[in-house]
């Protein structure tokens, strides 16, 4: 075998290799959607079609659980009267909110609607920077799986 030959077989058994641990980690998905009585789902179609997980109303006086997606989910939030969308750094309250930057995802508007990106997996926190809102429950933490 060639040093080139060899060198492109390592290449494709690492890409493969790769590949199937994906698939294995997608299973795992499958297997629990099916539990939900969903019919069955192929791994792409979790990945690329999953709704959106809807939270409305966004609003104060509520109590958000966490919320635990799927990789390449996103989070559309939904709210009657003014609120915002802000992303936090930490599961806690700031004292104040940046007023511009990227952590404000949606600015303060009456009757809005935002849908995040598709995520990656991680942990975010998301809050309303109405003042006083985030202390008033408007705070969820999203755990992407
Ligand atoms: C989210 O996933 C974590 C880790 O698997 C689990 O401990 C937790 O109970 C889940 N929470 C919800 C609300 O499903």
């Amino acid at each position: 075998m060639s040093r080139k030959t060899f060198r492109a077989l390592t290449c494709l058994t690492a890409i493969l290799t790769a590949a199937s641990s994906e698939a294995r980690s997608f299973t795992g998905h499958g297997r629990h959607l099916m539990q939900m009585a969903a019919p069955p789902v192929t791994a792409s179609a979790v990945r690329s079609t999953a709704a959106p997980y809807l939270i409305d109303p966004w609003t104060v006086g509520m109590t958000y659980p966490e919320v635990n997606i799927t990789a390449g989910q996103s989070v559309d939030f939904k709210w009657p009267g003014r609120h915002g969308v802000y992303m936090l750094m930490d599961d806690t309250c700031p004292d104040h909110f940046d007023t511009n930057g990227p952590n404000i995802l949606s600015p303060i508007k009456v009757n809005g609607d935002y849908t995040t990106p598709p995520l990656s997996k991680g942990t975010y926190t998301y809050a309303c920077q109405v003042p006083g809102h985030c202390e008033d429950g408007q705070i969820v933490q999203v755990n992407v799986l």
